[in-house]
């Protein structure tokens, strides 16, 4: 059996990362994966091209049962840090909105920088290695397909559940589950919404239109585009409210974010009497989103605006400024970009990402209850948890 100061479980984002760091400490280091590549969502994240941190970072981005979790690690190795190594490998990036930094390049990029920041230092990296079993005597012995291995610390980097066709399993919360560990329920994230048959079969013609608004559900408010699917809704300020929304409930979409809109119905009336409201909500909309917002909503829309009363114009304003859209569910982990709950923090150190249940035993990355917004904030989690284990363990 071959003997290891520290053995990771996953060689995506926090893995290597934590590998690094690890083994820059002169800790022997092995970092085992079933996949064929490693980082393999890194590869495939921000459309090939890696949205690999936030310029904006911060404990407010980011959802968990205990949102005070995630300060520390963020606070000791932040987006600047991460920045500075990606600046270190010549690696050119640009910033596409709000913060978001992506490589100019490719996302193979970032994964050929954090191999080699393993290589650098020592951390070997095993891929095509099932995990079989992990146990604790003293030490932990991890039997795999490829013989077994001990280790004095043991960090499980193994991520969530979404996109299963990438390698995800739940190897990381059977393990938590195993030394006595809670698990907060996990749901997908950052996914499209599906709605109901008659709501698609309208929408579906708009399949591909994207529009501005907001979207809010509880604590999660945002503005940016929405894009009408063949299944329903996505587009960022769908994917970002997803994460804040519960199975059931309805979503508050404002199609006018900017405009108090029965203000603006009646200004046009003043102004333009004789219009018809289908040509006055066109300055606002493509025809065919008009046409089928009126068909959902059953707007007149024929009706000149003289000929419109205030409740009518009212109704037409609530659906444009609160219009309570109700999916009937999520595209589920298939599409998702990150599994919500997890390894439950209040068992965790959050300076070391040590459990509290098991010594030696550590989580990090998208396996613990912290889930970030869409636009580099999961992976600056990756570093930041990567860095605060690998910096200790
Ligand atoms: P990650 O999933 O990266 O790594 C886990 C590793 O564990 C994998 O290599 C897997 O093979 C391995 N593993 C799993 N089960 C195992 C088992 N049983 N045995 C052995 N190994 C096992 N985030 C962001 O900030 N910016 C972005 O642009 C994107 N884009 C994006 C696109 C898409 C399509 C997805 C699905 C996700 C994103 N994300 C993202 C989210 C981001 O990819 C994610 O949060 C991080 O990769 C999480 O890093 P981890 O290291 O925790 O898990």
């Amino acid at each position: 059996m071959s003997n290891w100061d520290v053995i990771i479980i996953g060689a995506g984002a926090a893995g290597l990362h934590c590998a690094a760091h690890a083994a820059q400490r002169g800790k022997s280091v092995l970092v085992l994966d079933h996949a064929k590549q490693a980082g393999k969502k890194i590869l495939i994240s921000g459309g090939g091209r890696c949205n690999f941190t936030n310029m904006y970072a911060g404990p407010e981005n980011f959802l968990s049962s205990n949102p005070h979790f995630c300060k520390s690690a963020l606070s000791r190795y932040t987006q600047w840090d991460f920045i500075g190594l990606v600046a270190e490998y010549g690696i050119a990036y640009h910033e596409k909105t709000l913060g978001q930094l992506f490589c100019d390049d490719s996302a193979k990029d970032i994964v050929r920088m954090l191999m080699s920041e393993c290589d650098r230092h020592g951390a070997k990296v095993q891929l095509r290695t099932e995990v079989v079993s992990v146990d604790y005597d003293s030490n932990y012995r991890i039997e795999t397909s490829r013989g077994d291995y001990s280790c004095d610390k043991l960090v499980i980097a193994c991520g969530g559940l979404s996109m299963p066709k990438l390698g995800a399993t739940p190897l990381g919360y059977q393990i938590a589950e195993q030394f006595g560990h809670s698990i907060v329920p996990v749901r997908a994230g950052l996914v499209p919404f599906t709605l109901q048959d008659d709501e698609k079969a309208r929408f579906a013609e708009l399949s591909g239109v994207a529009v501005p608004i907001s979207a809010e559900a509880h604590d999660g408010y945002f503005r940016e585009a929405m894009l009408f699917t063949h299944r329903g809704v996505s587009g960022p300020a769908i994917l970002q409210v997803s994460s804040y929304w519960q199975p059931g409930e309805a979503v508050t979409i404002n199609m006018l974010p900017d405009l108090d809109a029965f203000e603006w119905l009646k200004t046009q009336q003043q102004q333009q009497p004789k219009t018809q409201l289908n040509t006055v909500l066109q300055q606002h909309f493509p025809k065919r989103v008009v046409t089928a917002l009126a068909e959902h909503h059953q707007w007149p829309l024929n009706n000149k605006l003289a000929d419109t009363s205030n409740a009518q114009f009212q109704a037409i304003a609530d659906n444009l400024n609160r219009w309570q859209l109700k999916p009937n569910g999520t595209e589920g982990y298939r599409t998702a970009e990150v599994t919500l709950g997890g390894v439950n923090v209040d068992e965790v150190s959050s300076k070391t990402m040590e459990s509290q249940k098991q010594p030696g035993l550590y989580f990090i990355g998208e396996v613990l209850d912290v889930t970030g917004w869409l636009g580099g904030f999961n992976f600056q989690w990756a570093w930041s948890s990567g860095f605060a284990c690998g910096s200790e363990v």
